[in-house]
C-alpha cells in the first residue's frame, strides 16, 4: 500500500464537528490570520507566489501572480469572488470540502482580501447544494461572533464582510466571467476579455476569483511557511490537492495527496478496480480533460505530467471506466451535457453541440453513417478555437479523445450497427434514474 497522503484540507474530515469553529480550531484553524494581518499585504502575496500554489479550479494560474494584478491606490473597491460553483461532471473535491471543513475556505478568504486589499468577498456557490450552502452560512455567522469578520478584525483596522450567494445551477456560470455577470443578477453569460477582471470584474472593479480549494489552502502556507507548500508536489506542480476518484474503483472517494502521484498509485488506495475487473479509460479531470487510458496509469498527476500525455490535470476529477464501459455511449452522455450548458452566446457551440450529440447518438444507435466519423472530426473542427469561451472548446473533448484512442471500437459501432456492449454490464450514473440512487 502506498503511503503517500498528505491531509492537510482533509485532515478534520473524519470528526463530528470538523464544520464548526471548535472542530477547526482544534487542528490549528485560525492561527494564519493573526500572523498574516501582521505582515504587510505585499509580503502575503509574495509569500502566495515563492509557495508555488497555482490554482485549484482547473487551468493551474499561479495565484499569488493573479493577486498582484490587482491595481493598488486606484482608490475602487476591490473584491474577491470565490468559485464554488463545481458543476463538471465527475469533478468533486469543492462541496465536500465546504461540507466537512467550511473555516479553511473564510480563513483563507480573509486573508487572501487582506493581501489584495478587499473589504468584500463572495462565494458563488452552486443553488442545489443546499446543505453545503447552509454549513458556509453557520461557518460565517461563526466568523463574525469571533470577531474573524466584520470591523477591525482581531483590531488590526481591516475589515471584511463576506456573502454566501447561491446561484441558480448552471456549469456555464462556473466560467469566471460568466459568474460575475450572474452575481451581479444578470443572465450568466460570458463576457469579453480584455479587460480583465483584475482591472474590471465585478461592479466593474478590479476582482480576484479564485476556486474554493486555491483558496482554502492558502491558511496553511502562511501558517506553515512557502517553503513547507513548496517542498510538497513536483517542480513546477507545487503542494497538496485533492483528487476525487469516482466510477468503476472499489472505494470510490477524496484522497489528498502531493501533485505528482500517479493514478496506479491512487487507485491502489481507493482498494483497487471494483473486483474482476481491469482499467479501460479514465478522466484526469473532468469531462472537459481528454480521456486517457491504462498505457498512462504511471504519469504523474501534475500540470506538466498530464498535459504531456496529450490532456490536462484539470481539477483531478479521476473519472474510472473499466473494459465493460463503452467509449461512445460515455462520450455521447458528456456530449449531451455540453450541448444541455451551452448558454447559446456563440454559434459554433449552440449548433456544434447539436450537431454532435446527433452524429455520437446516430452511432452508438447503429444509425451511424460512413461519414459520420469525418463529421464528429469536422465539426469539432468548427468549435475548438472559435468559440467564445472555454466551454465550447471542451465540448468535443470527449467524443474526440475517444476516437484518438478507441477508433476501432468506434468504427465498429458503424461497421456493426450498433453499439458491441451490453449496456445491463455496465451502468453509467447519468444512465440511472433519481429513484435507483
Ligand atoms: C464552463 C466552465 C465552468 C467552470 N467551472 C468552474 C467551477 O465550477 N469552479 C472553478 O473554480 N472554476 C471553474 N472554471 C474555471 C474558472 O473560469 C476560473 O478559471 C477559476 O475559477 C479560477 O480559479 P483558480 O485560479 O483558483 O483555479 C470553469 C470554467 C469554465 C469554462
Ligand atoms: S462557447 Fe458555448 S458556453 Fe461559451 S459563450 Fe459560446 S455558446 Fe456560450
Amino acid at each position: 500500500m502506498t503511503d503517500t497522503l498528505t491531509p492537510v484540507l482533509t485532515a478534520n474530515w473524519d470528526q463530528a464537528d470538523a464544520f464548526r469553529m471548535d472542530g477547526y480550531r482544534r487542528g490549528g484553524g485560525y492561527q494564519a490570520v493573526p500572523k498574516a494581518l501582521k505582515m504587510r499585504p505585499d509580503d502575503v502575496i509574495a509569500a502566495v507566489k515563492d509557495s508555488g500554489l497555482r490554482g485549484r479550479g482547473g487551468a493551474g494560474f499561479p495565484t499569488g501572480v493573479k493577486w498582484s494584478f490587482i491595481p493598488q491606490g486606484d482608490g475602487k473597491p476591490h473584491y474577491l469572488t470565490v468559485n464554488a460553483d463545481e458543476s463538471e461532471p465527475g469533478t468533486c473535491k469543492d462541496i465536500p470540502l465546504m461540507m466537512a471543513n467550511p473555516h479553511s475556505l473564510i480563513e483563507g478568504i480573509i486573508i487572501t482580501c487582506y493581501a489584495i486589499r478587499a473589504s468584500h468577498a463572495f462565494i458563488y456557490i452552486r443553488g442545489e447544494a443546499l446543505h453545503p450552502i447552509r454549513r458556509l452560512q453557520l461557518a460565517v455567522a461563526e466568523a463574525y461572533e469571533a470577531g474573524y469578520l466584520g470591523k477591525d478584525i482581531l483590531g488590526s483596522g481591516f475589515d471584511l464582510d463576506v456573502v454566501v450567494h447561491a446561484g441558480a445551477g448552471a456549469y456555464i456560470c462556473g466560467e469566471e466571467t460568466a459568474l460575475l455577470t450572474s452575481l451581479e443578477g444578470y443572465r450568466g453569460l460570458p463576457r469579453n476579455r480584455p479587460p480583465f477582471p483584475a482591472v474590471e470584474g465585478l461592479y466593474a472593479c478590479p476582482t480576484v476569483i479564485n476556486n474554493v480549494e486555491s483558496i482554502a489552502s492558502v491558511p496553511g502556507i502562511i501558517r506553515n511557511g512557502p517553503g513547507w507548500f513548496s517542498g510538497l508536489g513536483t517542480e513546477k506542480s507545487k503542494g497538496h490537492g485533492i483528487f476525487s476518484l469516482s466510477g468503476h474503483v472499489a472505494h470510490p472517494g477524496q484522497f489528498e495527496a502531493p501533485l505528482g502521484i500517479t493514478l496506479r498509485e491512487l487507485i491502489e488506495l481507493a482498494g483497487g478496480m471494483r473486483p474482476g475487473h481491469r482499467l479501460k479509460f479514465w478522466t484526469p479531470g473532468g469531462s472537459s480533460t481528454p480521456i486517457l487510458t491504462d498505457e498512462h496509469l504511471d504519469i504523474p498527476l501534475d500540470f506538466e505530467g498530464i498535459g504531456g500525455a496529450g490532456s490536462m490535470l484539470g481539477t483531478r476529477a479521476l473519472q474510472i471506466f473499466d473494459e465493460t464501459t463503452c467509449v461512445v455511449r460515455a462520450a455521447l452522455r458528456w456530449t449531451e451535457f455540453y450541448q444541455h450548458e451551452s448558454c447559446g452566446k456563440c454559434t459554433p457551440c449552440r449548433e456544434g453541440t447539436y450537431w454532435l450529440v446527433r452524429a455520437v447518438e446516430r452511432l452508438e444507435n447503429g444509425k451511424g453513417t460512413d461519414e459520420d466519423l469525418e463529421t464528429i472530426l469536422d465539426v469539432s473542427d468548427n468549435i475548438v478555437g472559435r468559440a467564445f469561451c472555454a466551454l465550447g472548446d471542451a465540448a468535443p473533448v470527449p467524443i474526440t479523445s475517444a476516437i484518438k484512442h478507441f477508433r476501432d471500437e468506434v468504427v465498429q459501432h458503424q461497421k456493426e450497427g450498433g453499439c458491441p456492449f451490453d449496456p445491463a454490464a455496465s451502468v453509467l450514473w447519468s444512465d440511472t434514474t433519481v429513484a435507483d440512487r
